[in-house]
């Protein structure tokens, strides 16, 4: 499909959309996030946000407590468990970065979220949306890649449909890190105390659209419950590859100052490689969602 400004109902609070692609991804492209947004903007980007699952607001100058501002309007915020990553005085917002500090240390999370995932699905309540805010993009690489699992869900062969119908996925942070992060300093118990496996449905019902959408993920979903472990992966990494051919992804292209907010409960992203002499400074908030049902 060629973008568009198409969208149905047009937003009533003056805002103007593009769509991205046929089935994920809408650009808003008149609005400064650094100015308080009114509740008819609000209402209008939580709409566009339920239909087109991933958001891009380009060209904000967005500090941190703007950022904080902005994501609250949708609920509550949740850092990292890392705590180190956080950005300083602003718990709730986290670093994605390969950047050091003085002390050679890194500042935030590098090669976060490379494998296809929804944030934090391994909370009891996961993640509602993410907001991305780029501060310094490399000049090539570093896209990050959603893809739609309400369209996803809906072209599903029946088969693999009636497997995760019901079934539950099991999301494991604390495996996830040991498997995929082995570059960083390891979890400390503390850490891994916060996040310990929990279960959610494979297939999910969004809870403001009712559309169905997929909720297992390569990187995050270890296996499904009650299943011969790997025989439960065998099945996630399946789902997972079906959900994320290329026809259900949007692949996000950086500039500074692009703030891209996506929700979790219908999609899942990755980060993509770039060259690592490049400097790359995300930040990051996370907010809340309901238990996944
Ligand atoms: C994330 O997984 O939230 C980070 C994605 C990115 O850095 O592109």
């Amino acid at each position: 499909m060629q973008p568009s400004s198409e969208t149905f109902p047009p937003p009533r609070s003056g805002i103007r959309v593009r769509r991205l692609s046929e089935h994920i991804g809408a650009e808003i492209e008149n609005i400064d996030l650094s100015r308080p947004i009114s509740s008819a903007q609000f209402a209008d980007i939580n709409t566009l946000l339920v239909r087109h699952s991933v958001l891009v607001f380009r060209g904000q100058d967005l500090p941190p407590a703007m950022h904080v501002d902005f994501a609250s309007r949708f609920g509550r915020l949740v850092g990292h468990i890392v705590k180190r990553f956080s950005v300083d005085d602003y718990p709730e917002v986290t670093y994605i970065s390969n950047v050091r500090n003085d002390k050679g240390e890194m500042i935030g999370a590098d090669r976060a979220g490379m494998i296809w995932h929804s944030d934090m699905s391994y909370l009891p309540r996961p993640m509602l949306g993410s907001m991305l805010y780029g501060v310094e993009c490399p000049p090539e690489g570093a896209d990050t890649e959603f893809a739609s699992m309400f369209a996803a869900h809906d072209a599903l062969p029946d088969s693999m449909r009636a497997l995760l119908a019901g079934a539950k996925g099991v999301h494991d942070y604390a495996w996830h890190y040991a498997t995929y992060l082995s570059h960083r300093k390891p979890l400390t118990d503390e850490e891994k105390a916060q996040a310990p496996p929990v279960s959610h449905p494979a297939l999910r019902t969004h809870p403001e659209s009712g559309r169905k959408a997929i909720y297992v993920s390569e990187g995050l979903t270890r296996t499904l419950d009650g299943m011969e472990e790997a025989e439960g992966r065998r099945l996630v990494v399946e789902a997972s590859e079906f959900a994320t051919q290329p026809q259900f992804v949007y692949r996000h292209k950086w500039r500074s100052g692009d703030l891209v907010f996506w929700d979790n409960r219908s999609t899942m992203h990755r980060a993509t490689e770039f060259d690592n002499r490049y400097r790359r400074l995300m930040r990051r908030t996370t907010v809340e969602g309901d238990i996944p049902a």
